[in-house]
């Protein structure tokens, strides 16, 4: 079962254990992570399930898609860095994976 770590934007540490398939988003449901606010459910319309992948799990993570490139057009903080949480889908390849959250949710 691979693990995330979501370190949120005050520092606080969360590891959770994610489901092969599912997404970092859901993952964070389950665990919690407040500052993952998800108003979509994963359809990539909201941009609200925003966060920063270490750089150390970019290459793993893969690229944005170009509907996921909009709606972050639409989120808080926007880096190089940023991705929407319910486009990353869990694979073993991904355990131990971390990402930090923005300290805002919106637009
Ligand atoms: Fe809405 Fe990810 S949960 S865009």
């Amino acid at each position: 079962m691979p693990k995330i770590t979501f370190i949120e934007y005050d520092g606080t540490v969360h590891e959770v254990d994610a489901d092969i398939g599912e997404t970092v988003m859901e993952a964070a449901m389950r665990g919690s992570i407040a500052s993952i606010v998800a108003e979509c459910g994963g359809s990539c319309t909201c941009a609200t399930c925003h966060v920063y992948v270490d750089d150390a799990w970019l290459e793993k993570t893969g690229e944005r898609s170009l509907e996921e490139e909009e709606q972050l057009d639409n989120a808080y903080d926007v880096r190089a860095n940023s991705r929407l949480s319910c486009q990353i889908k869990m694979s073993e390849e991904l355990d131990g994976l971390l990402v930090r959250t923005p300290s805002y949710q919106g637009r």
